[in-house]
C-alpha cells in the first residue's frame, strides 16, 4: 500500500528540520545508530573520496569528514532545493565537503569517472522506480574505482507480514509505494548486473533496516 502523498525527495519544513525529526521520531536513537554505521561499519580510510547520493542536510558526510581528512573529498549530491541549502549551511566549515546539485538519475558530469573510492545512498534507494535503481547503479559504476565499495543503508528484504508492527505502520502509513516494493527487491541480483558484489551485510532493528557493502569490479 503505503502513502501515495510521501515522495523521496525532502522539501520544506520536513527538509529544514529533518535531522530533528528522525531524532525525535526514534525517541534519539537515530544519532547513536548512523555514528556508529559511519565510523564503524563503513570502510573509509584518510584521503579517501567519497560520494553520497541524496546526501540530504549532510549528517553523514559531516560524521565521515574527519576520517577521509584533509587530504580526502566528501561530494554530495541532491536535488531538493531545501535539503541543499540547509546541507550547505551545515557543511560550511568543513573544507572538505562539497554539496552538489545533481539529479543521481541522471550521468554524472564525467569529471568524476573513476574518480570515488566510496559511495553512499542513505534511505534514499528504495524511493525510485525499479528503472531509475538501474541507472543509479550504473550511474554508480562510472564514478567508483575498481575495487570501491558502494553503501546502501535502506529497508531490508522481509515478509512484511512478519515484521514488527511499528515497521508495517511505518510502510503503510508513512512511506512511499516504493518502499514495500524494495521488501521483495532482489538488491543482490540486480547490484551484480552492474559488477557489484556483496562483500558485508548488516541488518538491524529486528531485521527491517541493511546497511550493505557492495565491491565493485569493473
Ligand atoms: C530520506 S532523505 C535521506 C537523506 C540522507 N541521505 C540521510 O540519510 O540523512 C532522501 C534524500 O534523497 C534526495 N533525493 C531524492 N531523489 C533524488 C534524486 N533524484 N537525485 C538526488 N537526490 C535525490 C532527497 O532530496 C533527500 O534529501
Amino acid at each position: 500500500m503505503g502513502n501515495p502523498k510521501v515522495s523521496v525527495v525532502i522539501t520544506g519544513f520536513e527538509a529544514r528540520h529533518y535531522d530533528e525529526l528522525l531524532d525525535f521520531l526514534t525517541l534519539f536513537y537515530y544519532g547513536k545508530f548512523i555514528r556508529k554505521l559511519m565510523y564503524e561499519e563503513t570502510k573509509v580510510s584518510y584521503g579517501d573520496k567519497v560520494v553520497e547520493l541524496g546526501v540530504g542536510n549532510g549528517r553523514n558526510a559531516i560524521l565521515l569528514s574527519d576520517r577521509v581528512g584533509n587530504e580526502g573529498e566528501i561530494v554530495g549530491f541532491d536535488i531538493s532545493p531545501d535539503m541543499l541549502k540547509r546541507a550547505r549551511e551545515k557543511t560550511r566549515k568543513y573544507v572538505n565537503i562539497k554539496i552538489l546539485k545533481h539529479d543521481i538519475r541522471e550521468e554524472f558530469p564525467s569529471k568524476f569517472y573513476d574518480y570515488f573510492d566510496v559511495a553512499l545512498i542513505s534511505f534514499a534507494f528504495h524511493g525510485f522506480e525499479p528503472e531509475d535503481k538501474e541507472k543509479i547503479f550504473e550511474n554508480v559504476r562510472k564514478i567508483l574505482k575498481n575495487g570501491g565499495r558502494f553503501y546502501i543503508l535502506d529497508y531490508n528484504q522481509i515478509e512484511l507480514a512478519n515484521a514488527p508492527r511499528w515497521f508495517k505502520i511505518l510502510i503503510d502509513r508513512f512511506e512511499c509505494p516504493l518502499a514495500e516494493d524494495f521488501l521483495r527487491y532482489d538488491l543482490i541480483a540486480k547490484a551484480k548486473k552492474f559488477g557489484f558484489k556483496l562483500t558485508k551485510k548488516k541488518t538491524y532493528f529486528k531485521d527491517t533496516i541493511q546497511y550493505s557493502e557492495f565491491t565493485l569490479r569493473k
